[in-house]
C-alpha cells in the first residue's frame, strides 16, 4: 500500500521530517540530492534521530552520543561500524508529485 509523505516540491537539500505510519516511525532526508527513508531510530540506544545532524557525504550524526552513520550503506563510522546494526532503510516510491512508501 502506497503511503504518501512529501509533495516533491517541497524537498530540498537539508530536508528532514519524521513521520509515523501504522508502527513505522520513518525519518525522510534530503542531502546532496540524495533523498532516504530511514526508521527513525539509531541503533545505538534507540533514539529517535529527528534532529541528528546532516553531515558532508551523506554522514548523519545522532545528537544523542555523537555516533555518525553513512546513509547510503547505513553502518556506522568509526570503531562501532562493526558493533552496530545498519540504520533500517526503506525504499522510496513515487505517485506524480509525490513521494511516499510502500509499505
Ligand atoms: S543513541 Fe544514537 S548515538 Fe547513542
Amino acid at each position: 500500500m502506497f503511503y504518501p509523505l512529501e509533495k516533491l516540491a517541497k524537498l530540498h537539500d537539508g530536508y528532514q521530517k519524521a513521520f509515523v505510519l501504522e508502527s513505522h516511525s520513518l525519518l525522510l532526508l534530503q542531502m546532496d540530492g540524495q533523498r532516504y527513508l530511514i526508521e527513525n531510530r539509531c541503533p545505538h540506544m534507540d533514539v529517535p534521530l529527528t534532529t541528528a545532524e546532516q553531515l558532508p557525504a551523506g554522514g548523519l550524526r545522532c545528537r544523542a552520543h555523537g555516533i555518525a552513520f553513512d546513509l547510503p550503506s547505513g553502518k556506522a563510522q568509526g570503531p562501532l561500524a562493526n558493533q552496530l546494526d545498519c540504520l533500517k532503510q526503506f525504499p522510496l516510491a513515487y505517485d506524480g508529485d509525490t513521494l511516499g512508501v510502500e509499505l
